[in-house]
């Protein structure tokens, strides 16, 4: 909503899309697939609106989902904004159909915070208490966005990072599923699944964003496409330049 590419930045055009593709996307997923919509925020006069609330009634309607997680994606840039927070977060609602559904925690988790932790208590008193393969990434994921400077950074105005998609992908699809994109832009939901041995269909209305996400594919099939592993985000030690608080800084 109001990027480049959107034709109507009127909510009640984006809800009416919406609707009008959720039944599709219900009808094409499998009965142990999955559903991940990610949106952010369209803000108009200083005032902000949940993207996802349209989302969320859109598949409303459908008595076979379920709604898993609402994900919220947390990143360092954006705007600075004067009159409110800046925005450094975006969601994702995951949905299965009713049943078994894949979810494959194991090739997502993410190291431990306190890895040296052990139980206090109990018969296990002194033994480490996390899982040594990780833990769940809960339902925060802090993952950089693709702005100037990042390695997968395209011509594309609303580029998500691999990492994001891996996630999805890696924990909710199996090996040689098929991942459907129907709004693919610069392709990272295809390079994700391509990365995990998935198939992947996208559509996209922009030829100009097509023929990034194309070029993209090749690369990766080149072997030189160049993205971002899922790792945690390093902070700046104390002894860089970046660290170093100037003189007239008060915090
Ligand atoms: C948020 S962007 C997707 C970005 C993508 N995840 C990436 O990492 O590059 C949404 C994309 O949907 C495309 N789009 C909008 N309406 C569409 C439609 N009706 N059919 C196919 N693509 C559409 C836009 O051109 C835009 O590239």
């Amino acid at each position: 909503m109001g990027k480049s590419y959107d034709k109507s930045t009127k909510l009640s055009d984006f809800q009416a899309e919406i609707s009008k593709l959720a039944p599709s996307l219900v009808r094409l997923s499998k009965d142990n697939g999955s559903i991940c919509w990610q949106v952010g925020y369209h803000a108009k006069n200083g005032e902000v609106y949940p993207l996802d609330y349209a989302i969320f009634e859109a598949f409303r309607t459908s008595r076979d989902l379920v709604l898993r997680n609402r994900i919220a994606w947390t990143f360092g840039h954006g705007e600075h904004c004067r009159d409110r927070f800046s925005g450094r977060h975006e969601t994702i609602l995951w949905y299965t159909k009713k049943g078994d559904y894949i979810f494959d925690l194991d090739a997502v988790r993410v190291p431990q915070k306190y890895p040296g932790k052990r139980h206090y208590k109990g018969p296990r008193r002194g033994e480490f208490s996390g899982n040594p393969f990780g833990k769940n990434p809960s339902d925060v994921w802090d993952i950089p966005n693709v702005k100037a400077g990042h390695v997968e950074k395209t011509s594309h105005p609303c580029q998500f990072p691999v990492a994001l998609a891996q996630r999805l992908v890696n924990a909710l699809s199996g090996s040689g599923d098929t991942v459907l994109d129907p709004y693919a832009g610069s392709g990272t939901t295809g390079i994700a699944a391509l990365l995990a041995g998935r198939r992947f269909l996208g559509a996209e209305v922009n030829p100009k964003y097509a023929k990034i996400a194309e070029a993209r594919y090749q690369a990766l099939a080149r072997g030189t496409l160049r993205y971002r592993a899922d790792l945690p985000i390093r902070s700046p030690q104390q002894n860089e330049a970046v660290s170093q608080k100037p003189d007239h800084f008060h915090f």
